[in-house]
Formats: structure tokens, C-alpha cells, sequence
């Protein structure tokens, strides 16, 4: 059984006070859960106030990115081990925002992954096609790549804890949502691929996300398919209520 998981991506939004406001409202509307895994990312300032504030509570915190390395002369960048220190337990690799703007590649995606498992972050990488690699036809071919330069070198054994996080490009901010038939398409191409690579049992228990454009009114119709399991959300996890709605309603499929 794969556990669900609805994560919250909230981009460059939100001061450290804005955040812990966010919190204190948040954790009344999620009292009762507990059959899905809820991740807040945050901005890197709000990662130590919103660490403090959900101590002991059902609601992790991730990062939305990190280096790779350890430590070293990089002027701007966020290590894993500084992540670890103040109680980070997730991050979010490759993003489509951070390979769009910020010259990510698969290859530097394949770097933070092996880091992240190495220091123990819980990995979410995200990987989509961009709206003419659909138009072309070229989606599965987008994704296997991807994916496989991702997990390249990567002992299998390592990879338990792996999520993926399947977003379409033209669907993140557009309101524009994949139908669930193009969205289960996609997922069961990227878990084929995992399981072609890692091995059926790594690829059964690897979690895969939807994002793009989810909102309480689709949270449910998405999550309650076979290979969908969970979600990442931008622009509707920046409020308690409709965060909270779309983990209510996912979690009514689980
Ligand atoms: P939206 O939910 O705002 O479309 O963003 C999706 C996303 O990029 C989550 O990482």
C-alpha cells in the first residue's frame, strides 16, 4: 500500500511570519488525519519557523530545493547537511520552474537525487513535458528520459523512500488541469520505467504525485486513480482552507 501524499509547493511566497500565520490555522482543519503524509515547502527563510512550529505535529517540512554537496565555496546555495540540521525531512528536486530559470538539467536532478537519499532527505523530483514535447507527441519519450537519467547509478535498495512528482508543464499556474486519463497515462509510463530500471517492488512502492493546477474540485477525481498517489500543489496550498479541502477530499479515495 502507498501511502498518500499531498505536498505543498509554495514557490516564492509567504515571509516566515506570513508561514507560521499559515500554521496556526492549518493544523485545526488537519486534527483528524492520518492516513495521508502532508509536506509543507516553504521558502528557505521560513524553513526554521515553520521546523520549530510543526514539532510533533502530522505535517513535515520540506525544502523546494538544495546543492548537492556537503559544504563549499557556492556562493547563494543551501546544502543537505544544513537542511538536516534544522529538521528539514523532505525536498523537492528538479522542478520545473528550477530547470526552466535556474539551468537545472537531469544530470544536476541525478546529483541532488543520490545526495538527498545520502543524507536521508525524503526526494520528491519532479519531471513533466513541456506543452509542444506533448503536442509532438513526444511525452513518453520526455518522461522515460528523464526519469532514467534521475535514477541513473542509483543503487536500487536506496530508492525506498523515492516520490516522484508527475507536472506537466502547461498545466502548473494555468489553471489548466491534465484530464485524469492523461494524467494515469503518464504516471503508469513513468512507474513502467521505474520498475524497468529499480525493479518491480521499488517501482510498487514508489510514490508518484500529480501537480499541476489542482484544486479542491479535482483533487479527488485525480487521487482516486490507480497510479496517482498524492499530489503537489502551488497556487491552491497558499491557503489553510483550500489546502486543507484538497487533502480532505484526496483522502476520501484513500
Ligand atoms: P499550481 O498548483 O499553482 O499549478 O503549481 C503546481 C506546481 O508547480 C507545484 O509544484
Amino acid at each position: 500500500m502507498r501511502k498518500l501524499l499531498i505536498a505543498a509547493n509554495w514557490k516564492m511566497y509567504k515571509t516566515p511570519v506570513e508561514s507560521t500565520a499559515f500554521l496556526t490555522s492549518f493544523f485545526p482543519l488537519v486534527k483528524n488525519n492520518t492516513s495521508t503524509e502532508i509536506v509543507l515547502c516553504p521558502s528557505m527563510t521560513s524553513l526554521p519557523a515553520l521546523v520549530d512550529a510543526a514539532r510533533g505535529k502530522t505535517v513535515s517540512i520540506g525544502a523546494q530545493n538544495m546543492h548537492w554537496l556537503a559544504e563549499g565555496a557556492y556562493t547563494g546555495e543551501t546544502s543537505p547537511t544544513m537542511l538536516t540540521a534544522i529538521g528539514v525531512t523532505h525536498v523537492l528536486i528538479g522542478h520545473s520552474e528550477r530547470r526552466q530559470y535556474f539551468n537545472e538539467t537531469d544530470t544536476t536532478v541525478n546529483l541532488k537525487l543520490k545526495s538527498a537519499l545520502a543524507h536521508s532527505l525524503l526526494p520528491i523530483v519532479c519531471v513533466g513535458e513541456h506543452l509542444n514535447e506533448r503536442e509532438q507527441n513526444l511525452t513518453a519519450d520526455v518522461l522515460n528520459l528523464q526519469v532514467s537519467v534521475a535514477l541513473e547509478g542509483i543503487n536500487p535498495a536506496a530508492l525506498g523512500s523515492l516520490v516522484i512528482a508527475y507536472e506537466p508543464v502547461w498545466a502548473i499556474g494555468t489553471g489548466r488541469t491534465a484530464t485524469p486519463e492523461i494524467a494515469e497515462e503518464a504516471h503508469k509510463i513513468i512507474r513502467a520505467k521505474v520498475a524497468s530500471i529499480a525493479g518491480s517492488d521499488i517501482a510498487a512502492s514508489t510514490r508518484i504525485l500529480y501537480g499541476g493546477s489542482v484544486k479542491p474540485d479535482n483533487a479527488q477525481t485525480l487521487c482516486c486513480l490507480e497510479d496517482i498517489d498524492g499530489a503537489l500543489v502551488g497556487g491552491a496550498s497558499l491557503d489553510p482552507a483550500s489546502f486543507s479541502q484538497i487533502i480532505a477530499n484526496a483522502t476520501q479515495t484513500a
